[in-house]
Protein backbone atom coordinates (compact mmCIF):
# COMPACT_ATOMS: atom_id res chain seq x y z
CA UNK A 1 0.00 0.00 0.00
CA UNK A 2 1.67 3.63 -1.01
CA UNK A 3 1.99 5.85 1.67
CA UNK A 4 -0.92 9.10 0.86
CA UNK A 5 -0.22 12.52 -0.04
CA UNK A 6 -0.34 14.94 3.27
CA UNK A 7 -1.52 18.69 2.00
CA UNK A 8 -1.58 21.40 4.24
CA UNK A 9 -3.52 25.18 3.99
CA UNK A 10 -2.29 27.65 6.18
CA UNK A 11 -2.44 31.80 6.19
CA UNK A 12 -3.61 34.66 8.01
CA UNK A 13 -7.05 35.18 9.64
CA UNK A 14 -9.94 35.18 6.81
CA UNK A 15 -8.12 34.08 3.23
CA UNK A 16 -10.52 32.12 1.92
CA UNK A 17 -8.31 28.70 2.78
CA UNK A 18 -11.25 26.41 4.91
CA UNK A 19 -13.41 27.07 1.46
CA UNK A 20 -10.41 25.89 -0.67
CA UNK A 21 -10.22 23.03 1.86
CA UNK A 22 -13.40 21.96 1.23
CA UNK A 23 -12.80 22.30 -2.54
CA UNK A 24 -9.63 20.06 -3.06
CA UNK A 25 -10.95 17.64 -0.51
CA UNK A 26 -14.36 17.57 -3.06
CA UNK A 27 -12.43 17.57 -6.56
CA UNK A 28 -9.75 14.62 -4.76
CA UNK A 29 -12.57 12.05 -3.55
CA UNK A 30 -14.39 12.72 -7.34
CA UNK A 31 -11.23 11.91 -8.68
CA UNK A 32 -12.01 8.28 -6.48
CA UNK A 33 -9.28 9.20 -4.02
CA UNK A 34 -9.91 8.56 0.03
CA UNK A 35 -9.36 11.99 1.91
CA UNK A 36 -9.37 12.70 5.09
CA UNK A 37 -10.19 16.40 5.94
CA UNK A 38 -9.22 18.26 9.33
CA UNK A 39 -7.62 21.09 11.01
CA UNK A 40 -5.39 22.18 13.82
CA UNK A 41 -5.48 22.74 16.56
CA UNK A 42 -7.79 20.09 16.32
CA UNK A 43 -8.67 17.04 14.62
CA UNK A 44 -8.35 14.28 17.22
CA UNK A 45 -10.10 14.12 20.55
CA UNK A 46 -7.06 15.42 22.27
CA UNK A 47 -6.82 17.80 19.96
CA UNK A 48 -10.06 19.68 19.89
CA UNK A 49 -9.83 19.63 23.59
CA UNK A 50 -6.86 21.64 23.30
CA UNK A 51 -8.40 23.40 20.71
CA UNK A 52 -11.44 24.81 23.52
CA UNK A 53 -8.14 26.13 25.56
CA UNK A 54 -6.00 28.55 22.94
CA UNK A 55 -9.62 29.92 20.76
CA UNK A 56 -11.17 31.40 23.68
CA UNK A 57 -10.29 33.57 26.24
CA UNK A 58 -8.65 37.08 26.22
CA UNK A 59 -5.72 37.72 23.88
CA UNK A 60 -2.80 37.58 26.42
CA UNK A 61 -4.46 33.98 27.98
CA UNK A 62 -1.01 32.27 27.00
CA UNK A 63 2.04 33.81 26.41
CA UNK A 64 3.61 32.86 23.28
CA UNK A 65 6.03 29.93 24.56
CA UNK A 66 3.03 28.55 26.90
CA UNK A 67 0.69 28.50 23.73
CA UNK A 68 3.11 27.02 21.38
CA UNK A 69 3.69 23.89 23.71
CA UNK A 70 -0.46 23.78 23.48
CA UNK A 71 -0.38 23.33 19.79
CA UNK A 72 2.40 20.79 19.52
CA UNK A 73 0.76 19.10 22.30
CA UNK A 74 -2.20 19.13 20.14
CA UNK A 75 -0.51 18.57 17.05
CA UNK A 76 1.39 15.20 18.64
CA UNK A 77 -1.95 13.88 19.69
CA UNK A 78 -3.27 14.33 16.17
CA UNK A 79 -0.35 13.22 14.22
CA UNK A 80 -0.69 10.11 16.35
CA UNK A 81 -4.25 9.33 16.35
CA UNK A 82 -5.27 10.35 12.96
CA UNK A 83 -2.69 11.78 10.55
CA UNK A 84 -0.52 8.95 10.33
CA UNK A 85 -3.08 6.04 10.36
CA UNK A 86 -4.54 7.64 7.36
CA UNK A 87 -0.99 7.82 5.64
CA UNK A 88 -0.35 4.48 6.42
CA UNK A 89 -3.20 3.00 5.24
CA UNK A 90 -2.87 4.93 1.76
CA UNK A 91 -5.04 7.80 2.27
CA UNK A 92 -4.81 11.40 1.22
CA UNK A 93 -4.97 13.86 4.30
CA UNK A 94 -6.11 17.65 3.65
CA UNK A 95 -5.14 19.75 6.74
CA UNK A 96 -6.66 23.24 7.70
CA UNK A 97 -3.54 24.82 9.32
CA UNK A 98 0.01 22.88 10.70
CA UNK A 99 2.93 23.27 11.81
CA UNK A 100 3.50 26.59 9.83
CA UNK A 101 1.25 28.09 12.19
CA UNK A 102 2.90 27.96 15.00
CA UNK A 103 5.99 29.09 13.11
CA UNK A 104 4.14 32.39 12.32
CA UNK A 105 1.82 33.02 14.87
CA UNK A 106 4.01 31.40 18.36
CA UNK A 107 7.08 32.22 16.53
CA UNK A 108 8.19 34.84 14.18
CA UNK A 109 4.59 37.09 14.74
CA UNK A 110 4.59 36.11 18.51
CA UNK A 111 8.27 36.51 19.68
CA UNK A 112 8.59 32.88 20.57
CA UNK A 113 12.09 31.67 19.44
CA UNK A 114 12.74 30.17 16.37
CA UNK A 115 15.34 27.64 17.47
CA UNK A 116 12.17 26.26 20.72
CA UNK A 117 9.88 25.93 17.58
CA UNK A 118 12.56 24.18 15.36
CA UNK A 119 13.20 21.65 18.43
CA UNK A 120 9.78 20.70 18.86
CA UNK A 121 8.88 20.56 15.35
CA UNK A 122 12.09 18.44 14.72
CA UNK A 123 10.57 16.24 17.88
CA UNK A 124 6.72 16.39 17.18
CA UNK A 125 6.60 16.40 13.56
CA UNK A 126 10.12 15.17 12.77
CA UNK A 127 10.23 13.14 8.78
CA UNK A 128 6.32 13.58 8.57
CA UNK A 129 6.53 16.56 7.33
CA UNK A 130 3.59 17.90 4.98
CA UNK A 131 4.33 16.69 0.80
CA UNK A 132 2.73 20.02 0.31
CA UNK A 133 1.88 23.33 1.86
CA UNK A 134 -0.33 25.98 0.26
CA UNK A 135 0.06 29.28 1.97
CA UNK A 136 -2.37 31.86 1.17
CA UNK A 137 -1.50 35.56 0.89
CA UNK A 138 -4.03 38.45 1.01
CA UNK A 139 -3.55 42.18 2.07
CA UNK A 140 -4.16 42.01 5.69
CA UNK A 141 -6.98 44.27 6.30
CA UNK A 142 -8.93 42.57 3.94
CA UNK A 143 -8.28 39.26 5.57
CA UNK A 144 -8.68 40.55 8.91
CA UNK A 145 -12.40 42.83 7.67
CA UNK A 146 -13.23 39.15 6.80
CA UNK A 147 -12.49 37.64 9.38
CA UNK A 148 -14.01 39.78 12.01
CA UNK A 149 -17.72 39.79 10.07
CA UNK A 150 -17.85 36.21 10.85
CA UNK A 151 -16.49 36.10 13.54
CA UNK A 152 -18.59 35.27 17.25
CA UNK A 153 -16.97 33.22 19.64
CA UNK A 154 -13.47 31.98 18.77
CA UNK A 155 -12.23 35.58 18.78
CA UNK A 156 -8.77 35.21 20.50
CA UNK A 157 -5.97 35.18 17.49
CA UNK A 158 -8.70 37.79 15.22
CA UNK A 159 -8.47 40.29 18.82
CA UNK A 160 -4.96 40.85 18.55
CA UNK A 161 -4.75 44.44 16.46
CA UNK A 162 -3.55 44.49 12.86
CA UNK A 163 0.15 45.10 13.72
CA UNK A 164 0.28 41.03 15.14
CA UNK A 165 -1.81 40.44 11.37
CA UNK A 166 0.36 42.25 9.30
CA UNK A 167 3.63 40.50 10.98
CA UNK A 168 1.35 37.31 10.37
CA UNK A 169 1.50 37.97 6.82
CA UNK A 170 5.23 39.18 6.32
CA UNK A 171 5.45 35.52 8.51
CA UNK A 172 4.44 33.00 6.32
CA UNK A 173 6.04 34.71 2.90
CA UNK A 174 9.12 34.36 4.98
CA UNK A 175 8.25 30.95 5.72
CA UNK A 176 7.86 30.14 2.19
CA UNK A 177 11.31 31.26 1.11
CA UNK A 178 12.50 29.08 3.92
CA UNK A 179 10.95 26.10 2.52
CA UNK A 180 10.74 26.66 -1.28
CA UNK A 181 10.98 22.76 -1.57
CA UNK A 182 7.31 21.90 0.28
CA UNK A 183 5.97 25.45 0.18
CA UNK A 184 3.70 27.67 -2.54
CA UNK A 185 2.66 30.73 -1.85
CA UNK A 186 -1.32 30.87 -3.45
CA UNK A 187 -2.18 34.49 -4.30
CA UNK A 188 -5.56 34.84 -2.81
CA UNK A 189 -6.94 37.69 -4.25
CA UNK A 190 -10.28 37.16 -6.70
CA UNK A 191 -12.95 35.15 -7.00
CA UNK A 192 -13.55 31.30 -5.17
CA UNK A 193 -13.39 29.57 -8.56
CA UNK A 194 -9.86 31.94 -9.49
CA UNK A 195 -8.35 30.94 -6.23
CA UNK A 196 -9.59 26.89 -6.69
CA UNK A 197 -7.80 26.97 -9.95
CA UNK A 198 -4.07 28.21 -8.31
CA UNK A 199 -4.98 25.53 -6.28
CA UNK A 200 -5.20 22.94 -8.27
CA UNK A 201 -2.16 23.82 -9.83
CA UNK A 202 0.12 23.04 -7.33
CA UNK A 203 -1.48 19.67 -6.18
CA UNK A 204 -0.71 18.58 -9.69
CA UNK A 205 2.88 19.01 -9.17
CA UNK A 206 2.33 15.76 -6.65
CA UNK A 207 3.29 12.37 -8.13
CA UNK A 208 -0.37 10.28 -7.91
P1 LIG B 1 -8.75 28.57 12.57
O1 LIG B 1 -9.49 29.84 12.87
O2 LIG B 1 -8.07 28.61 11.25
O3 LIG B 1 -9.54 27.34 12.82
O4 LIG B 1 -7.51 28.49 13.61
C1 LIG B 1 -7.65 28.74 14.95
C2 LIG B 1 -6.64 29.74 15.41
O5 LIG B 1 -5.50 29.08 15.93
C3 LIG B 1 -6.15 30.68 14.33
O6 LIG B 1 -6.36 32.00 14.76
C4 LIG B 1 -4.67 30.40 14.23
C5 LIG B 1 -4.33 29.76 15.53
N1 LIG B 1 -3.21 28.81 15.49
C6 LIG B 1 -2.00 29.16 16.08
O7 LIG B 1 -1.86 30.25 16.61
N2 LIG B 1 -0.97 28.25 16.06
C7 LIG B 1 -1.07 27.01 15.50
O8 LIG B 1 -0.12 26.23 15.52
C8 LIG B 1 -2.35 26.66 14.88
C9 LIG B 1 -2.50 25.32 14.24
C10 LIG B 1 -3.37 27.59 14.90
Amino acid sequence: MARGRFITFEGGEGTGKSTQVARLVDRLRAGGREVIRTREPGGSHGGEAIRELVVRGSADRWSARTELLLMFAARSDHLERTILPALEAGHWVVCDRFADSSRAYQGLAGGAETAFVEALDRHVVGRNQPDLTLVFDLPTEVGLERALARAQEDTRFESKGIAFHQALRQAFQAIVETHPERCRLIDATGSVDEVEARVWAAVETLAP
